[in-house]
């Protein structure tokens, strides 16, 4: 109780030391990631990842309810915040509180996080004048696939460039704690970087961001579908899963597993005259 990382802390180290950010969408890997991150988000990234959409779209509140109660149980350092879903926000600010409580009060997160820059700014102040913590997600939004016409970097050219910072100024000065940048040429994220006065996080933006975050099973080899530039792997689990799924399957087929150890033996009987 009371020692974990706090919606101000977060906002408070804009210009310090880098915010050490990665998804988590189950207890057992928010357990392994909390000691070592500052915030832990709950992204609806788990569509894709966990449940094989082929798009954020499909995602629901239901899910994100679950799974971000899920990494609550299996944290206890790290600031968990909860992605909004397509569809759960967009419509109004009273929509949009309507599910950010249910988030907050059903899963114990320390707040939201919503896709949208200079139009989503009312439902930002709407939600942080009531109390809940909101984190914005500007440049590339995945849950507006369909109208980029795919997952493709913005602000090369001057105009997205300048939307993007916009964005970004305008979530910030309706109260946002901090703003996710993705997909975006390093040196835009640097001068947006530079012009709001609350922590960036980035994700395929620039090393000048106040913070980092990558998925988790992007990071450790557990989701290869693809493998997007802003990647770095850090380990290779699902090969070596895969492995271990062979070496079981042998064991199996050869009458290795079980073992004499893994069986319940009865009790050898009392030797006569012992
Ligand atoms: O859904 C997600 O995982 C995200 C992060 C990649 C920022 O929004
Ligand atoms: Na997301």
């Amino acid at each position: 109780r009371g020692k974990r990382i706090s919606i101000p802390q977060i906002r408070g180290r804009k210009g310090g030391d880098p915010l050490v950010c990665l998804t988590a969408y189950t207890t057992p890997m928010a357990r392994q990631l909390d000691p070592h991150v500052d915030l832990l988000l709950v992204g609806d990234s788990l569509g894709m990842v966990l449940y094989g959409f082929g798009s954020t779209l499909p995602v629901t509140l239901e899910m994100m309810i679950a799974h971000g109660a899920a990494v609550v149980r299996g944290s206890e350092r790290a600031c968990v915040i909860v992605d909004m879903p397509f569809g759960s926000y967009e419509e109004s600010p009273l929509q949009a509180f309507r599910s950010a409580a249910r988030i907050m009060s059903e899963t114990g997160a320390s707040g939201v996080k919503l896709e949208g820059g200079a139009e989503m700014a009312e439902t930002v102040r709407f939600l942080t004048q009531r109390g809940i913590p909101v984190c914005g997600h500007v440049g590339l939004m995945p849950q507006a696939v369909n109208l980029a016409g795919g997952f493709r970097a913005t602000g090369r050219s001057e105009e997205e460039a300048r939307r993007v910072m916009q964005d970004a100024q305008a979530v910030a000065e309706a109260g946002a704690f901090a703003v996710v940048v993705e997909g975006t040429l390093e040196p835009v994220a640097a001068a947006i970087t530079a012009a709001v006065p609350v922590p960036t996080i980035g994700i395929g933006a620039s090393p000048a961001c106040d913070g980092q975050i990558l998925v988790a099973e992007d990071v450790f080899g557990l989701f290869s579908d693809f493998k997007p530039r802003f990647v770095k792997r850090y380990a290779e689990l699902g090969a070596q899963i895969a492995a271990a799924a062979a070496a079981y399957a042998e064991d199996v087929r050869a009458r290795r597993f079980p073992a004499p150890e893994h069986c319940f033996l009865p009790k050898p009987a009392p030797r006569a005259g012992g």
